[in-house]
């Protein structure tokens, strides 16, 4: 049928599905949102360290929404040991996700280090499990440092990294700039980025003020928009979609103060499969749709469609769908990206 786009398996290879009531919320919003498949990040409050924590939340997450197939990542910390990796491993956790925060910072000059990770990271090459890297520097004024050349000035690291560990699978997670996309291209096929929808659409001036546009890495310019929607043009299939869905209740959303500032994190899950379209359509890039949300992650992850996994069919809309203004359960509200807005396709149900 004219109008209608049919894609095989939906898979979004990083979102936050968080905890207790919000989670109850947002989990079902997955499959809602058109996926099958949820590559889950551990920063929760406290994170998940050990393969007991990410197995009793992946237990979690199943009860709430037993339709999805949800893999598992550890929180990369000092704690972390070899012992502890391949008991993850063999208990079906997919991968380790590195937070700047969780790097450790050398006396001299404020540099960070990935450096005592290298056995970790060794056993991680040798067992096969992904590193997930979120690439931002901290932002640091004595050495310049700030949100919008964090991810540029982490790029070094990603290079090292890779190039003492080759054969490790690495991710370069929700990438910002036309420089990350430079540096994951000049990498081995060991190494493959995610790019969330919230980036292939928004520049500076879209968060700057705007506290519902604000996320962690920060849309930087529109250069570097313009590279993010290119790679996804091209069909280079080491870059797939990451939806970095990342929630926060209205209240720490919309209201800073003098002393405290927004939360970071938009909230793509409802509305991602018809974002995705909407967004690759409006730059000529429709037919690149099924390689970026469901064929090329899952490659790179090795989680082939099999028979029982379900196609989903979208069709276009030339009036619009509207966006929700609001999603609620009990006394928790969330506010999606693009609230009242209108898109140009919607999921047949
Ligand atoms: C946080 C981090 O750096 O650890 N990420 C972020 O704000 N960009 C996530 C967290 O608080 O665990
Ligand atoms: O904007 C963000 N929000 N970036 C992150 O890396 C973390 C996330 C969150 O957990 O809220
Ligand atoms: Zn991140
Ligand atoms: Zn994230």
């Amino acid at each position: 049928m004219s109008g209608t786009v049919t894609i095989n398996s939906p898979a979004d290879f990083h979102v936050h599905l968080r905890q207790g009531s919000i989670s109850e919320l947002i989990t079902p919003h997955v499959r809602k949102g058109g996926f099958d498949l949820a590559y889950v990040m551990p920063n929760l409050k406290p994170p998940i360290t050990t393969t007991e924590q990410a197995l009793k939340y992946k237990v979690e997450l199943e009860k709430i929404d037993p339709s999805v197939e949800y893999l598992m990542t550890l929180y990369l910390s000092p704690e972390l040991t070899p012992d502890e990796i391949r008991k993850a491993k063999k208990a079906g956790i997919v991968g380790v996700k590195s937070y700047p925060r969780g790097v450790t910072t050398n006396s001299d000059g404020g540099i960070e280090s990935y450096e005592t990770y290298y056995p970790i990271f060794e056993i991680m090459q040798e067992i096969d499990m992904v590193l997930n890297l979120h690439g931002e520097v901290p932002s640091d004024a004595n050495a310049n440092i700030h949100v919008l050349n964090a991810e540029s000035q982490f790029l070094p690291h990603l290079l090292k990294i890779h190039a003492a560990f080759p054969k490790l699978r690495i991710v370069l997670e929700h990438a910002t700039t036309s420089a990350a996309i430079d540096a994951v291209k000049s990498c081995g096929p060991t190494v493959a980025c995610t790019i969330t929808a919230h980036h292939l659409a928004l520049v500076v001036d879209d968060w700057a003020g705007q506290s519902w546009n604000f996320c962690k890495p920060v849309a930087k310019y529109p250069s570097d928009r313009q590279a993010l929607q290119n790679v996804v043009k091209e069909g280079h299939p080491r870059f797939f979609l990451g939806s970095d869905s990342a929630p926060h209740p209205p209240h720490v959303k919309s209201t800073s103060t003098p002393t405290h500032a927004c939360a970071a994190g938009i909230y793509t899950s409802p509305i991602l499969l018809p974002l995705v379209a909407h967004l690759l359509d409006s730059f000529g890039a429709l037919d690149k749709l099924e390689g970026f949300v469901s064929g090329f992650g899952r490659a790179f992850y090795q989680r082939p469609i099999t028979n029982a996994h379900k196609f989903i069919q979208l069709r276009k809309v030339t009036e619009g769908t509207l966006i929700d203004e609001i999603y609620a359960l009990g006394n928790e509200t969330l506010v999606p990206f693009w609230a009242g807005k209108t898109l140009d396709y919607e999921i047949i149900l």
